[in-house]
């Protein structure tokens, strides 16, 4: 049975672009990039080639970005480090949207455990945060707001450069996980964002490799310690491969950003899906942008997990959000 594959939002494809790219930077990879002798050097070179693509489509500085194990580390090393690094600070508050990925989410236990209040943004029908929202939340004991570009399960936008600036008004740090829209048209300072975490599975990389931008000067503790390595906020030796792949991801990613035929396909796909009696678009009236290769659909009365089964019986791999 030929299948069909709809669960980009969860993880997709390796581009074979891409594994070309790591194929022949493999012969380039024998030596420690962390060693001082040719094949260091050579290793390290791959490093930074991976770290200037990165840093371009992000538009900040080349030493703003520090390479991890997915977007789920970097999004914990944004939030964990952030309060590690304030916890004797005034500020005990955290504001996270209600919305938000696991990864960040799954952080308010140990927040809280360091002595931090957390507290959830609410979100609206159709899965966004509000400006109004947080700013009726912020005040000076907030350090840090976390709220992500665009929602992985429906799909829907937030106004995260008014949020920021509300938050930057009250000296509060704001946190962009940005794994969903990286690349897009926006850059770091577009957003106005301290932090952000993006992932190279997402876009056709390899998986097990993400990013995270620090603007210069936040103060931020690294969750792993042992060498110098990113400059001593990520210690290990770095996953050369999955570094590799991720910038080459994102050039490839940036090279078809004008590609609009996703979302030509997702209305023709809506239109028809939304034939069949009791499915309903969640994001359906939102006045919010939505993202163009997504479609979140439900139908009240049924299980969720049982539609994703019977789905996949019939080859259609759907419905599930990482
Ligand atoms: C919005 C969002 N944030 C974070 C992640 C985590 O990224 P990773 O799978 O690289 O840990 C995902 C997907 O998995 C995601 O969709």
């Amino acid at each position: 049975m030929k299948r069909i594959y709809l669960d980009h939002a969860a993880t997709t494809p390796l581009s074979l672009g891409v594994l070309g790219m790591m194929q022949e930077a493999l012969g380039q990879m024998d030596g420690n990039p962390s060693s001082l002798h040719h094949d260091g050097r050579q290793a390290k070179q791959l490093i930074d080639l991976a770290r200037e693509q990165v840093s371009n489509a992000l538009g900040c500085l080349f030493g703003e970005v520090v390479f991890t194990s997915s977007g789920t580390e970097a999004a914990n090393q944004a939030i964990l480090g952030v309060a590690w690094a304030a916890r004797d600070g005034s500020r005990k508050k955290v504001l996270l949207g209600a919305t938000e990925h696991h990864c960040v989410l799954h952080c308010q236990e140990v927040l809280a455990g360091l002595g931090f209040q957390v507290v959830l943004i609410p979100a609206n029908r159709d899965g966004s945060i509000s400006v109004a929202d947080v700013s009726k939340l912020l005040d000076e004991e907030v350090l840090m707001v976390s709220v992500m570009h665009g929602n992985n399960e429906t799909g829907v936008i937030n106004p995260v450069t008014e949020i920021a600036e509300v938050c930057r008004d009250a000296g509060a740090l704001f946190h962009c996980d940005c794994v969903q829209t990286f690349p897009g048209y926006w850059t770091v300072d577009s957003i106005g964002a301290d932090l952000v975490n993006v992932s190279a599975h997402k876009i056709h990389g390899p998986k097990g490799v993400g990013a995270l931008y620090v603007r210069g000067g936040t103060k931020v503790k690294p969750l792993l310690v042992g060498g110098g390595q990113e400059r001593e906020m990520r210690a290990g030796t770095e996953n050369l491969l999955g570094i590799v792949g991720l910038g080459w991801a994102t050039e490839e990613a940036r090279a078809k950003i004008e590609d609009d035929t996703r979302s030509i396909a997702r209305d023709a796909f809506l239109e028809s899906v939304l034939r069949c009696s009791g499915v309903v678009h969640t994001v359906a009236g939102t006045d919010r942008p939505v993202l163009p290769g997504h479609a979140h659909l439900r139908s009240p009365g049924l299980e969720a997990e049982i539609v994703l089964i019977r789905l996949d019986r019939e080859g259609v791999g759907g419905g599930s959000s990482v």
